[in-house]
């Protein structure tokens, strides 16, 4: 095996990425993040974990739907006969999103994740939109605004529920299948694609509660671990998706609320409300579209 000390560049192969790659790429990408927290986090705070065994088969089912989706924007990196770095990305009607993206942390700024990004971009052909979440790393935002992509800088709130601070909520119900084509429509207005298939997925692992009322539509996608997913066609709507989902963490546990950007006030005083801390939290990249608003991003599925 190639060691990265004697690392050539003519070395590295991008190839299309395979159902048997899905195990090695996910832990690529779980040993990448958490090395990252730990070198972004400050000094005396608990070392970050890796994800517990039922994320990591939620994230192998997602990128195995991804692969069947969309071939042509999932691909690895190699060199030698090991696996350095991936690319995931898929398109949905004329958007393009990148899912997720990491190379292994000793092969880190040596131009793989250049080649990768270049590999996936190439599945954006035709697209007149982009979208992505960034972390934190320099490397990332470096690569994203190189590629054409505006940054927006992003907050995520955390902490417990002040519950005393829950308003009364009305007009909630669970959503259904029969919601789809409303929510697809919203999606279009913030991203300009609807999800498709993507809600087939999203609710056989999440909670959706909807509001589909005179007053406002909106729809929000949570777990135990807070909200993943949340749009609406107004702030007011939109808030009450935000603290139905706050009111449904279990007592004393920590949520969080990410991928706030400063187009979403709305979420940042709903959060402040709710007794919880915000810090800055990476990047959205966009390509020909506005920040959406009221929209609370998913990190993979955008
Ligand atoms: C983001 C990531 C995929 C990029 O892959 P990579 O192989 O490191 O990327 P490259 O080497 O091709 O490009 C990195 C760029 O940042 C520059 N760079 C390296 N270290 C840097 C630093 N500390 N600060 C700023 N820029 C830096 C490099 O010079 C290079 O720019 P250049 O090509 O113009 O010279 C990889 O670093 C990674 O996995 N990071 C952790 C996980 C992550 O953040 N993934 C992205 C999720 S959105």
């Amino acid at each position: 095996m190639t060691s990265v000390a004697a690392f050539d560049p003519q070395d590295l192969r991008i190839r299309p990425m395979h159902a048997d790659d899905l195990r090695l790429v996910e832990r690529l990408s779980s040993s990448a993040f958490v090395d990252l927290e730990a070198r972004l986090a400050p000094a005396g705070q608990e070392a970050p974990s890796g994800r517990s065994v039922q994320a990591a088969q939620i994230w192998i089912a997602r990128t195995a739907r991804f692969l069947d989706s969309d071939p042509g924007g999932c691909w690895v990196a190699e060199v030698g006969d090991a696996v350095v770095g991936f690319a995931t990305s898929f398109r949905r009607e004329t958007t393009w999103f990148l899912a997720t993206y990491a190379v292994a942390t000793p092969w880190q700024g040596r131009g793989v994740g250049k080649a990768l990004l270049d590999a996936a971009l190439q599945h954006s052909r035709g697209c007149v939109r982009g979208m992505l979440s960034a972390s934190s790393d320099p490397r990332a935002a470096r690569r994203y605004k190189l590629a054409g992509f505006d940054l927006h800088p992003q907050m995520t709130l955390s902490g417990t529920v002040d519950r005393t601070a829950v308003p009364e909520l009305r007009n909630l119900r669970d959503g259904t299948p029969g919601d789809q084509e409303w929510m697809d429509s919203l999606d279009r207005g913030n991203r300009g694609a609807g999800r498709g298939r993507d809600h087939e997925f999203l609710r056989s692992v999440h909670r959706l509660r909807v509001i589909d009322h005179r007053t406002g539509r909106g729809y929000a996608y949570s777990n135990l671990d807070g909200v993943q997913l949340l749009a609406a066609d107004n702030r007011r709507t939109a808030a009450r998706l935000l603290w139905d989902a706050l009111a449904a963490v279990p007592p004393g546990r920590s949520t969080r609320v990410a991928h706030v950007t400063g187009a979403n006030q709305w979420a940042l005083e709903t959060g402040m409300e709710a007794g919880l801390s915000v810090r800055l939290d990476g990047f959205l990249g966009l390509r020909g579209l506005k920040p959406p608003a009221p929209y609370l991003h998913h990190g993979a599925l955008l």
